[in-house]
């Protein structure tokens, strides 16, 4: 028999206090029955459903199959919403506010009567928020993730959300795709509720979740319509009560050796360079050591063995027909960490017994992978000093070494002025180099970074480009495309002082960008630069300006981490 004087929620409502019993009655006013809660462990569904996000609009159902687990498993489920962050919509970014979501997520879990807690996420960044939010708040937790979308559909061409998206669209700014045809595009890029469904930045957290054991296995790739995914739910509904039961806590599940198994499944799957400050900032929360010598180090370890859309070829729904993020870790488990915990209790290597063997083209076994390395690359050097990122896996590999004279632009709004400037002097060798995209310059670090080829060149038949910001890119975008340069330009980084004319070598294979200018010139004009006016003055933005941290930390807010003062 357990004892619910364990439970968290015991002090708010058991004893003779008047704020127990007010707190009784107040339920009461939901309709419970007097002794419904007895003993039983609460259960918060943490729900970032919102229509102002499409990727999350299902959740509100999801939750209907988690409050269904919950009951059958003896516990009492209530849901309660956070804000959500909806990619498409949000403006400037959503990233701005991932930080505000794990505060909202992290206040809501603590401040409430909540022995355990489900979390319900699927675009961009409300994955990453609820996990730091949690890792906070560190009570018993489980994530469901809402799955990916159906893919798109255009005559015969399966079509892969933004990687898709934005490889039409440029057949359209060339001329070679028509009005009509982008309208029909428009209708079918996106078929159903679900995040995207090519291997972008929700893909890539969903697996990092289950990789990490904060889900149960197998839960990453079923498409969000599929029946499997509210089962999915059901079952982890059951699971939360039997571990807000036993204390299981974040704390005890997201250990630097989870952490890792999710840096390797991140490289084997060709996952989105967004990954890199999310797994920071989790990490930072949890007061592990992790730094971007880790993501480079494992990288060069792991293999590339996913193959799809925007590094290869295929869709969330046939990752989940070749057997989802189980077999890919089931190919992965003599790099893994075997011993790690994950939320059913058991470990990932007991968890891989039955997994199926990669047996086809879109998971290939360790012998046979699609690149030697792991999708993303952690480049250093005299533009860099802090790092920073390219996912070789998404770029032509004729640009993986190459010199070419930077055409600048100060800001985002003067590239996109410029950029299909019929005047503009650039070809395809020039390196693209858009500054002020960083968490402060931006401000909050948008998916900038895959700054447009010029039209002329585009319809000249060029396809990929060398480009270097401090911006982020979606994960869905395909392109050799250096991002987060940190320090960013505008608190006085390196890249302040790049300057249109000048030479940039960049070399993956020994991971150096290089801005061929002497040290002394570099530092003249850094020391002449006019800082700009910040964004804010008040509210959250001026929180968020006074505290971010820089890429290579992970973007949050430095009093949120572990160790804060
Ligand atoms: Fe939400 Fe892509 S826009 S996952």
């Amino acid at each position: 028999m357990r004892d619910p004087k364990g439970l968290r929620s015991h002090s708010w409502f058991n004893g003779t206090g008047y704020y127990n019993f007010a707190r009784r009655a107040w339920l009461r006013a939901e309709g419970f029955g007097h002794d419904i809660f007895e003993g039983k462990p609460i259960i918060g569904i943490c729900n970032s459903w919102s229509e102002l996000n499409n990727c999350n609009v299902h959740l509100r159902t999801l939750a209907e199959a988690v409050k269904r687990g919950v009951w059958a498993a003896g516990g009492v489920p209530l849901e309660f919403p956070t804000i959500s962050l909806g990619e498409m919509f949000m403006k400037p970014t959503t990233m701005l506010f991932r930080n505000l979501m794990a505060m909202d997520v992290e206040e809501s879990i603590t401040a409430n009567p909540i022995d355990g807690v489900v979390l319900l996420a699927g675009c961009d960044k409300t994955t990453p928020a609820q996990l730091m939010g949690a890792a906070s708040a560190d009570v018993p937790a489980i994530m469901v993730t809402g799955g990916p979308m159906l893919a798109g559909r255009w005559g015969k061409q399966t079509l892969g959300s933004g990687t898709d998206g934005r490889r039409l669209f440029d057949e359209y700014r060339a001329g070679r795709i028509g009005d009509e045809q982008l309208a029909e595009i428009e209708g079918c890029l996106s078929r159903s509720h679900g995040h995207c469904t090519v291997m972008g930045t929700a893909s890539t957290m969903a697996s990092i979740a289950e990789a990490m054991g904060m889900t149960l296995p197998g839960g990453a790739a079923i498409p969000a319509v599929d029946a499997r995914r509210a089962v999915f739910a059901e079952e982890s509904g059951r699971r939360i009560v039997e571990m807000a039961w036993d204390g299981l806590k974040p704390s005890t599940i997201m250990t630097r050796n989870a952490l890792e198994n999710a840096i390797r499944a991140d490289m084997a799957i060709g996952g989105s360079t967004n990954a890199v400050p999310h797994l920071l900032a989790i990490a930072r929360r949890l007061g592990v050591d992790l730094t971007l010598a880790d993501f480079d180090r494992i990288s060069r370890e792991t293999p590339l063995i996913v193959n799809m859309k925007p590094s290869g070829e295929h869709v969330m729904e046939d990752f989940f027909y070749a057997g989802g993020l189980p077999t890919v870790m089931k190919a992965l488990l003599p790099l893994l960490h075997g011993d790690a915990l994950t939320v059913n209790g058991k470990t990932v290597a007991e968890n891989l017994e039955r997994a199926p063997e990669p047996d086809n083209d879109v998971v290939r076994p360790l012998s046979d992978p699609i690149h030697k390395e792991g999708g993303t690359a952690i480049l250093y050097g005299n533009v860099c000093p802090e790092g920073a990122v390219f996912k070789q896996s998404a770029a032509s590999p004729h640009l993986w070494k190459h010199r070419g004279r930077a055409v600048v632009f100060e800001t985002r709004q003067e590239m996109l002025d410029r950029i299909d400037d019929p005047d503009l002097d650039v070809d395809e060798n020039s390196v693209l180099v858009m500054k002020n995209g960083g968490p402060i310059g931006a401000p909050g670090f948008p998916e900038w970074g895959h700054i447009p080829i010029p039209t002329k060149l585009l319809k000249a038949g060029v396809k990929d480009m060398v480009r270097i910001s401090d911006a982020r890119m979606s994960g869905t975008s395909f392109g050799a495309d250096v991002l987060h340069v940190s320090p960013e330009s505008a608190i006085g980084g390196p890249l302040a002082a790049v300057r249109t004319g000048d030479e940039i070598e960049l070399n993956v294979e020994e991971r150096r960008l290089t801005l061929l200018v002497d040290d002394e010139e570099i530092q003249r004009r850094l020391a002449a630069r006019k800082p700009q006016a910040p964004h804010y003055k008040r509210g959250y933005g001026k929180l968020f300006l006074d505290n971010v941290t820089q890429a290579h930390e992970g973007c949050d807010f430095r009093f949120l981490h572990k160790d804060a003062d």
